[in-house]
């Protein structure tokens, strides 16, 4: 049986995400194809735990050094026991946020060495496990921060950060959507619900096709 395909959700907070992934995966239930949704920072029971001690906001201030490590440690558990054994099985794998989210929030965010990513990505990932398409959620800062404020359950740790950190972060994406090895295909998601969900759809259509005929 073939490899599944690898499809990460990326964008900054607040462009629909979860929204998008829902309509991915309502359409590959609709082909038929054997699929899961997972994300990150998670994914497993103990990823899942990193996860909860990275998102709680605390009066500690957490070093960016100690966060890349964490984001890290708990992609290789989530590669070790679910993704890489469903890829395997044939099952796609739809990933909210990857390790393009740690070059954008922990390099362009905090402002590590995108060296030290990619160092890590190489250690934890080898050379060839990457995602064979990032759909990049793309809108306004302001559009998704605006969002976010109207969700309730109030701000985590990174929903804390300033405008310009988001700005970075935006622009980190951007540059990594603008080398085609990223295999990044770029959704606007300022429009409508039903607009982006278009989008995605077309999206999937596209990556369903290519998988069928060129693998
Ligand atoms: P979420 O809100 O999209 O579920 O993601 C949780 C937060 O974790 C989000 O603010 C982005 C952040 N994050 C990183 O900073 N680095 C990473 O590598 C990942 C996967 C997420």
């Amino acid at each position: 049986m073939k490899q599944g395909l690898f499809v990460t959700f990326e964008g900054t907070e607040g462009v629909g995400k979860s929204t998008a992934i829902a309509s991915a995966s309502d359409w590959l239930t609709e082909q038929g194809v054997a699929h899961r949704v997972t994300r990150e920072p998670g994914g497993t029971p103990m990823a899942e735990e990193i996860r909860e001690l990275l998102l709680r906001s605390r009066e500690e201030v957490v070093d960016p050094t100690c966060e890349l490590l964490l984001m890290f440690a708990a992609r290789a558990q989530h590669l070790a026991r679910l993704i890489r054994p469903s890829l395997e099985a044939g099952e796609w794998v739809l990933c909210d946020r990857f390790t393009d989210a740690t070059y954008a929030y922990q390099a362009g965010g905090r402002g590590l060495d995108a060296v030290s990513v990619t160092q890590l990505e190489s250690l934890v990932q080898g050379e060839s496990l990457r995602p064979d398409a990032v759909l990049w959620l793309d809108a306004p800062v302001a559009t998704g921060m605006a969002r976010i404020a109207g969700r309730g359950g109030g701000p985590d740790r990174f929903e804390y950060e300033r405008i310009r950190f988001f700005e970075n972060v935006r622009q980190v994406y951007e540059a990594r959507a603008a080398d085609p090895t990223n295999h990044y295909r770029r959704i606007d998601a300022a429009g409508s619900v039903e607009e982006v969900a278009a989008g995605v759809r077309r999206t999937m259509g596209e990556l369903h096709r290519e998988w069928q005929y060129l693998r």
